[in-house]
């Protein structure tokens, strides 16, 4: 059975995975309230409300929980802004890494705490976050990003069953590697001229470049409406090519080979320790 979401918030709309459901979701119809840094640099719309949104600005993050938008039901809050960061785990800067937690993990969960009273108040609603197949697993140079994303599975996991019974569904989409501005104009670097990690860091360049084609953001999207409107109580959605894949090697095989496999695709097979 299919359910209709009629008027959804959807962070980070401005570009990618988030751009990518905004179309899938006005194209069927439906009401769009979208966040980005600029809204002035949006194209208005039929249905589509542009809000301001930057999740490493407190002030911002308050802003947009005050607005008026929050007095009308929302069907659901799809929490999709964020940004990745390339660091050395031993050189990264740690404002880099609590300004990538501010924006990934603590202005998400101040979103979702706000999103869970408004959905209390009606008894239904949809809280979806965007995660990454980086929250299940980690990769070189991504441990802070992925460390964002692990912990935004940890809180979702936990709310699905705090939600049992309440008439909120909760969903992670797990995306793999998507054809957006995340690795070009969105990520950022720290510590990455530690010349201890020069030829680690080449690695990881070169294996994302001859990596196998990302997924069009469109098919994330799609996965996302698809999450939207199923009204089963599945958690997890893997979204993309070789997302499922890669997240069922995870689960099945024994940590030290799927650690080899990792190794060999990203860091030319060097053995730990
Ligand atoms: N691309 C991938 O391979 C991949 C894989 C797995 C998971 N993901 C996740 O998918 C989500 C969307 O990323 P994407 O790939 O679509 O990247 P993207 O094309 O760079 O889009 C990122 C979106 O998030 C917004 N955003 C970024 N930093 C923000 C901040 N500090 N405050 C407020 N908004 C911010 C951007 O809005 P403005 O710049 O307009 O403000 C933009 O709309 C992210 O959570 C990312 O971690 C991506």
């Amino acid at each position: 059975m299919v359910s209709k979401h009629r008027r959804v918030l959807v962070t980070g709309g401005s570009s990618g995975i988030g751009a990518a459901l905004v179309d899938a979701l006005l194209a069927s119809g439906e009401t769009v309230i979208a966040t980005t840094r600029k809204p002035e640099q949006q194209v208005a719309r039929t249905n589509l409300q542009w809000l301001a949104l930057d999740l490493n600005d407190p002030d911002s993050v308050t802003e947009l929980l005050d607005h008026p938008i929050w007095e009308t039901p929302l069907d659901a809050v799809v929490n999709n802004a964020g940004y990745g960061l390339i660091a050395p785990i031993e050189s990264a800067a740690m404002d880099a890494v609590r300004d990538q937690f501010e924006a990934n993990f603590f202005a998400t969960i101040a979103i979702t705490q706000h999103a869970m009273a408004h959905f209390r108040t009606y008894q239904q609603g949809t809280l979806m976050v965007v995660t990454s197949i980086g929250g299940r697993m980690a990769f070189p140079y991504f441990g802070y990003y992925n460390a964002t994303k692990h912990a935004l599975e940890a809180v979702y996991e936990a709310l699905w069953y705090e939600c049992i019974g309440s008439g909120i569904r909760v969903r992670i989409i797990e995306p793999g590697f998507t054809q957006t501005q995340f690795a070009t104009h969105g990520m950022q670097t720290s510590g990455t001229d530690d010349p201890i990690h020069t030829q680690g860091l080449q690695w990881l360049s070169n294996a994302m470049k001859s990596g196998t084609t990302a997924t069009p953001p469109a098919v994330i999207g799609q996965v996302m409406k698809s999450a939207l409107e199923s009204t089963s109580d599945q958690l997890r959605f893997a979204a993309g090519k070789h997302a499922g894949t890669l997240l069922t090697a995870r689960k099945i095989l024994p940590d030290r080979w799927f650690s080899s496999l990792i190794a060999k695709a990203v860091m030319r097979g060097q053995k730990a320790g």
